[in-house]
């Protein structure tokens, strides 16, 4: 995710923004900025790649003044380059900006009638164009004229030599702390960068603009109300700090799920919020194809399964799902009339790339849902549907399978609505997409209950989890969790099949994990529940709220909301990941990093 840092009062402001930057690393980037003002003059470095481009370019030609705000990207819009990196100069703007501007095509248009020229393909630019040609006094005043134009999320920080002092930041839906100090004004998007320089700040909050200056600050709203905000002092350590107060990334990256969602569906839903909007050029692909095949690895294999689904039940479409390690030696019946729809997080898997060649070879066309921008895979797919899930640091793949089955619904509704899925049937689903933040911050609620459930798995040698239909999946993903941070060994299993076989592990030592919320399959689930019983299994349920049936027969549940039963990989699969985490945790593994894993299998 992007990272900020402003400082101003301090010599060599550039030095110490770098510094800030450093600490920001770990947030994943893939491009570096800075710019300073000195002497009535912006001066400005921007470099693709890692920060190292940034120091050796200002240790050659050393950037001046005592003021600086400065910028790691994760690219949304537009490709890694120099020119797309921040911070963005218009006139006597200088600008750095995390988020998405909704509204950036409207407004980047309404420029180029202006007669605006553009040097990137960011949507940052654009609100570097708005301030610059915003007539008012003072440069907050022109800051805050623009921000009522725009619409999305931003945590923004400019410079301007008309007033060679003063940073002004904003921010909606995008973090901004500032610093409190008596000589010094710093603002950061996140608090490590901060820690060198003080440990009391101020969060800045939704709809709010900050001017800075040495030793003050200045919080209002956007409509110039001023606010009071309290000091904090944080007391984390900076390993804590690094992970936003995290013990783990993987439990940081569960916990920011509702941001994800967000983000996801983000200027993909009609503005009257009851109809998927997605580039007719993604949509047709989808809509036109005779059949779809999925292909991925992992966990993005799991969300394919979840994608099958939903294609087949919304837009009734043939849908196949294959590990890419086994597409890409098959001899499958694909051409131009097979859709192939390739998922992955990072978007440079060895194996899905090779399976999508084949595709390609196979005159296939290629749709993938990706995280990571102009990735390998994104770059060879004739069309994607990007994720946006931030940077996932935790090798245990989280935030990306919850956005990767958000975008499949997206897929499924968009390409049903075409093929003859009700306006009906879709406003209900998307009223449940949209809801889908809320009930997986009410899910996260439970960690403590899911801490003692914990517990008691954690000597366990080997676990089942079972499910059927939209819980399968579930059942797979919430073993391959456990699995590769606890190293406990645990088997998914569609729960109809336990009788063929893996019924013959059941004794009181095996817990079973058991998807058994409310939807068509539910008795055929209870049955199975019965079944593992009946041989002294132990069960944890994952029911809906409410649910009495099994609460009798299970020995742990976990409830979760109601929600269409369409949604249920969502409101299963957050309280399994946080179980797993709970077991390793207890287990003492090194969650972020469990051993034989890599975050980016690039090799075969
Ligand atoms: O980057 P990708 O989504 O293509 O990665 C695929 C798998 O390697 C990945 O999901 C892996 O299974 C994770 N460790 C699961 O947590």
């Amino acid at each position: 995710m992007c990272g900020i840092v402003g400082l101003v009062g301090q010599a060599n402001a550039a030095e110490h923004v770098l510094e800030g930057l450093k600490r920001l690393e770990y947030r994943g980037y893939d491009s570096a900025g800075i710019a300073t003002l000195d002497h009535g003059r912006i001066h400005l470095h921007r470099k693709r790649g890692k920060l190292q481009g940034l120091v050796d370019l200002l240790r050659e030609q050393p950037l001046p003044g005592s003021i600086a705000i400065g910028h790691t990207r994760w690219a949304t819009h537009g490709r890694p380059s120099d020119e797309n990196a921040h911070p963005h100069r218009v006139d006597d703007i200088v600008l750095v900006h995390n988020g998405i501007i909704e509204n950036y095509l409207e407004l980047r248009s309404e420029l180029t009638a202006l007669g605006r020229k553009f040097e990137s393909e960011t949507d940052t630019e654009i609100i570097a164009h708005l301030i610059a040609t915003t007539p008012a006094k003072s440069l907050v005043e022109r800051v805050r004229a623009t921000l009522l134009r725009v619409q999305g999320a931003y945590a923004i920080a400019v410079l301007s030599p008309s007033e060679p002092d003063t940073i002004v930041v904003a921010k909606n839906a995008s973090p901004l702390v500032l610093g409190i100090s008596e000589t010094l004004g710093i603002v950061a998007s996140d608090i490590p960068a901060l820690l060198p320089y003080t440990r009391t700040v101020k969060i800045l909050e939704e709809g709010e603009l900050a001017v800075i200056r040495p030793g003050s600050i200045v919080i209002t709203k956007l409509d110039g109300a001023p606010v009071e905000r309290a000091a904090r002092v944080i007391d984390w350590s900076p390993v804590m700090a690094e992970k936003g107060g995290h013990k783990h990334f993987m439990h940081k990256e569960v916990f920011e799920q509702p941001r994800s969602v967000v983000d996801t569906l983000r200027g993909r839903l009609s503005a009257r919020g009851d109809d998927v909007e997605l580039p007719d050029t993604v949509v047709d692909m989808v809509a036109r194809a005779s059949r779809v095949m999925i292909t991925a690895c992992g966990t993005s294999y799991h969300a394919g399964l979840v994608g099958r689904l939903a294609i087949e039940e919304l837009a009734r479409l043939s849908c196949e799902v294959e590990l890419a390690s086994e597409l890409r030696y098959r001899h499958p019946l694909m051409g131009p009339e097979t859709l192939t729809l390739a998922v992955s997080q990072s978007g440079e898997t060895a194996d899905t790339l090779a399976a999508l060649k084949e595709a390609r070879h196979s005159q296939s066309p290629v749709l993938s849902i990706v995280n990571v921008l102009d990735s390998s895979i994104a770059r060879d797919s004739n069309q994607v549907l990007y994720t946006h899930a931030g940077p996932e640091i935790g090798v245990a793949s989280t935030k990306a399978f919850i956005t990767q089955v958000i975008a499949f619904y997206l897929l499924a509704i968009g390409a049903g609505r075409r093929r003859g899925l009700s306006e009906a049937r879709a406003r209900e689903l998307v009223r449940g997409l949209r809801e889908l933040p809320l009930t997986i911050e009410e899910i996260l609620h439970q960690e403590p209950r899911i801490i003692e459930i914990a517990a008691s798995l954690k000597a366990a040698r080997s676990a089942l989890y079972l499910g059927r239909g939209y819980g399968y999946p579930v059942a797979l993903e919430g073993a391959l969790k456990l699995k590769e941070i606890s190293y406990i060994h645990a088997e998914g299993y569609a729960a109809g099949e336990m009788k063929h076989g893996p019924i013959a592990l059941i004794e009181p030592s095996v817990p079973v994990v058991v998807i058994a919320t409310q939807g068509p399959l539910y008795d055929k689930v209870i049955g199975n529940v019965q079944e593992v019983r009946a041989r002294e299994g132990k069960v944890i349920a994952v029911v809906t709220q409410g649910d009495r049936r099994i609460r009798e027969m299970a020995d742990h549940v976990i409830e979760v909301p109601a929600v269409d039963p369409i949604f249920t990989p969502i409101v299963a699969t957050v309280p399994l990941q946080l179980l797993a985490y709970h077991v390793a945790d207890q287990r003492g593994t090194d969650i972020d990093q469990p051993r034989n894993l890599a975050k980016s299998v690039t090799v075969e």
